[in-house]
């Protein structure tokens, strides 16, 4: 990283772009106005948990969740280096931003989805004229024909970690949120984040975004202990961790939960989201469906914050991750989503 100051960086207009000098976007970014996003303290259930809690709440971005900072960075960058079509497999929100951000650039998109995928993110996907292609099975399978039609076309494959840049544009909520806890002089990181776990970006670009940060000088803070969650009906890298196992076996069997972001039974990085959470000194922790409900109805009434069940299951996961040793404050829960994308499930 080249030296740069952060008060430079204080004088731009605040939002991901602030700190393109950390993104991987030459020139003008395809943008649909991407953030600030709140960090809203959370002062009952900092009184409850006896720890500082902050909830960094990406539901207000564009197409409703965190997947848009990783579009506007991956989309922008690959149109940079030509793309004229673009390819991805997706769980559902991923497809529905980058859906956007291409109608936006101009260029091709084909998303493949499987068929369970939730019919409000296939209706995106389509009205943003994008092609939908379903399949049979799990985002797995998704993935498998993504890579034929990329290998076909020579349509650029944006699948989970299949090109460097969208964990490079999710790193920006990090940016941001530390940014937003930081006084005049420098950023601050917190003790602890706790996000949930598909395949994985959110927790890799957080660890990314604090080392960078540090780096620059930014802050003298410690890194924060990240930590993930994923539903009990899917979960292959906790598993993994509590067997202290360095990669995940594929999750078998009916994938249940009303988070479906987190419906990726075979992360096709589990051995790095695994390292990295280790490394942070953070834990993975399974929670049910019972308590992902019980957690976002807690959520909005006790601090009027209404997330996605993505969103959800990082408070659900703060009892087992207190029980686990002290929570390093403050705490960051992180909302990917806005419920609103949810509402048809949520109204069940
Ligand atoms: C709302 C939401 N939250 C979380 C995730 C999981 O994201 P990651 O792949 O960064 O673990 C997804 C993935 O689809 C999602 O849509």
């Amino acid at each position: 990283l080249a030296p740069l100051a952060l008060d430079e960086v204080r004088h731009r207009p605040p939002g991901m772009w602030r700190y393109r000098e950390l993104l991987p976007v030459r020139g003008e970014p395809v943008s649909l106005g991407e953030g600030p996003t709140p960090l809203l303290p959370a002062p009952r259930l900092s009184e409850r948990f006896g720890v500082e809690i902050l909830v960094k709440d990406d539901g207000p971005l564009p197409s409703g969740t965190f997947k848009a900072r990783g579009a506007a960075a991956g989309l922008s960058r690959a149109v940079e280096l030509g793309a004229r079509s673009i390819v991805m497999p997706s769980a559902g929100n991923a497809g529905a931003a980058w859906s956007l951000y291409a109608a936006r650039a101009g260029v091709t998109m084909t998303v493949t989805m499987a068929r369970t995928a939730p019919e409000e993110n296939k209706a995106e996907v389509r009205l943003a004229g994008a092609e939908l292609v379903e399949v049979g099975g799990t985002i797995a399978d998704a993935a498998a024909a993504a890579r034929s039609i990329a290998a076909e076309t020579g349509a650029f494959l944006a699948a989970t970690f299949a090109e460097p840049y969208r964990v490079e544009g999710k790193k920006s909520a990090w940016l941001e949120c530390f940014d937003q806890l930081g006084d005049g002089a420098s950023m601050r990181l917190p003790g602890t984040v706790v996000t949930s776990v598909g395949g994985g970006v959110a927790a890799v670009a957080c660890a990314k975004a604090a080392e960078e940060v540090r780096a620059l000088g930014w802050t003298g803070d410690p890194a924060p202990v990240v930590s993930g969650v994923q539903s009990d009906q899917c979960a292959p890298i906790v598993r993994a961790f509590e067997a202290g196992a360095a990669s995940a076996e594929p999750w078998e069997g009916e994938l249940g939960t009303i988070a479906a972001g987190l419906r990726v039974p075979a992360p096709s990085e589990a051995d790095l989201v695994l390292r990295v959470l280790e490394g942070s000194g953070g834990a993975m922790v399974a929670v049910s469906e019972e308590e992902i409900r019980t957690a976002l109805r807690d959520l909005a009434e006790t601090e009027g914050i209404l997330v996605c069940p993505e969103g959800a299951t990082t408070l659900a996961a703060l009892p087992r991750l207190a029980e686990r040793g002290e929570l390093r404050g403050p705490v960051v829960l992180y909302n990917t989503g806005a419920a609103g994308k949810y509402l048809g499930v949520l109204a069940r």
